[in-house]
């Protein structure tokens, strides 16, 4: 699968589109898709494979105000922290890991940690638990066996969803971690953040 992001200037004006990070990546950089501050909202459209053919699907990229989540100086490699994010309301369970290599959006000095929602985008089946730090992954899902990339924005490897996984976009103020923002729309709402 090589997906590829693609952003229209018309909906999206900050983000000024993909950036290729070697043969067989398409990674935004974090600053890429980071908006400024504040509630605000813009839609991407995302290239990826389905089935055996190419379609663009949309992506929602959010910012919402910051929420610390973890000290730097706490993570291992391979072992994710649990949070809430951006409310404490359904399916706003989240997890962040160091992946002990660079991954999209990823922070720190290796800019290996990324955070992601737990909730599959097919059905919603909680991916609580089945972090493989040898494929650096999220899944299979228990529902229907969907598999998310970490390294590559929660793009899918395998399985039933069609949507990544939606990304927590991060920042690093000393050692701490701070939440920001969703690249994605969380499975189960119209919206990510909850009344
Ligand atoms: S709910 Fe996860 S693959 Fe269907």
């Amino acid at each position: 699968m090589k997906p590829q992001i693609q952003i229209p200037d018309t909906k999206a004006p900050q983000l000024s589109g993909a950036e290729s990070h070697g043969p067989g990546k398409c990674l935004m950089s974090r600053r890429k898709f980071l908006l400024t501050s504040g509630v605000t909202t813009a839609t991407v459209m995302v290239t990826m494979k389905i089935g055996t053919s190419l379609a663009e699907v949309p992506a929602v990229i959010a910012t919402y105000p910051s929420k610390k989540i973890a000290k730097l100086s706490d993570l291992k490699t391979d072992k994710p922290l649990g949070f809430e994010y951006p409310d404490e309301g359904t399916y706003a369970e989240s997890m962040i890991v160091k992946l002990g290599q660079q991954a999209g959006g990823g922070i720190g000095p290796e800019m290996d940690v990324v955070a992601f929602n737990y909730y599959c985008t097919h059905q919603g089946g909680d991916l609580t638990g089945t972090y493989k730090g040898d494929t650096k992954s999220l899944g299979a899902c228990p529902l229907h066996l969907s598999t998310y990339d970490l390294t590559r924005h929660g793009i899918l490897i395998s399985g039933q969803a069609y949507q990544n996984l939606p990304q927590v976009l991060l920042e690093l103020n000393g050692d701490d971690i701070y939440a920001v923002g969703v690249f994605g729309l969380i499975f189960g709402r119209y919206d990510n953040l909850q009344g």
